[in-house]
């Protein structure tokens, strides 16, 4: 497989099997992702993995503070909304068509609430990485996390391995902390599960379309 086989065939995987992934194979996929680039070199990240019965502990946890309709805080607080117009319709398409995909209408909110809680149940995956940099960083590390996530996912397509990148995970950071190893001064910038795709689940039918060319570039010569 080479690079752009991997890309094109990625996507966010939502349903997996329970099989664990080796631990061998983890561990040579955050080893090879020590090759991404940074500014400066800093390599601000720390990936902090849970698997097994503390990966059961944490999605109980995570999802009894949804459940309670606590709205938690991030390390990192995202922009206020509203975004610019293109970019709240991005998002609200991307909502709808997963919605759909699940057979959910849009003003179902307890449907919506439903799906919603599967980020928390890390989608039945057996691993769960949390990507956290230090609190006082801004946005240029934010830059190095990105091309980190990016690296570390590719590396996992080319291995079998399915996964899906979640902000989500990054909600309740206080409850990470009790089960993932973090350390004490890094902010969680997002959460990651990962693990065997199962092709049956319906959720895995799910692409996402991308904006043309001429849209995202500007070429002048
Ligand atoms: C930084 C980041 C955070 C994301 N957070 C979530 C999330 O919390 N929950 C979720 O279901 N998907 C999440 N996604 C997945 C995006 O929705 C997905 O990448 C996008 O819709 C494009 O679809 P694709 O990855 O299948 O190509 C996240 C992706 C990124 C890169």
């Amino acid at each position: 497989m080479d690079v752009t086989e991997a890309l094109t065939s990625r996507y966010s995987v939502r349903g997996y099997l329970p099989d664990q992934v080796p631990d061998e194979l983890i561990r040579e996929v955050f080893d090879l992702a020590r090759l991404a680039q940074s500014g400066t070199n800093s390599q601000p990240w720390h990936i902090a993995v849970v698997s097994g019965e503390p990966l059961d502990e944490l999605r109980r946890l995570l999802c009894e503070r949804f459940d309670s309709g606590d709205q938690g805080g991030r390390d990192f607080p995202r922009p206020a909304d509203p975004l610019p117009d293109e970019l709240m319709d991005r998002r609200r398409a991307c909502g709808y068509s997963y919605y759909a995909t699940m057979g959910v209408e849009r003003a179902d909110r307890e449907g919506r609430a439903r799906i919603a809680r599967k980020n928390y149940e890390m989608f039945g995956a057996p691993h769960a990485a949390f990507f956290s940099m230090p609190r006082v960083l801004g946005l240029s590390s934010a830059v190095d996390m990105g091309i980190l996530l990016q690296t570390v996912t590719l590396l996992m397509v080319e291995r079998g391995i399915g996964s899906i990148a979640q902000g989500a995970l990054a909600q309740y950071p206080d409850t990470v902390r009790e089960v993932a190893d973090i350390p004490e001064t890094n902010g969680i910038m997002y959460g990651m599960s990962f693990g065997y795709i199962d092709t049956e689940a319906h959720i895995n039918t799910v692409r996402m379309p991308r904006e043309p060319l001429e849209t995202i570039t500007s070429f002048v010569s």
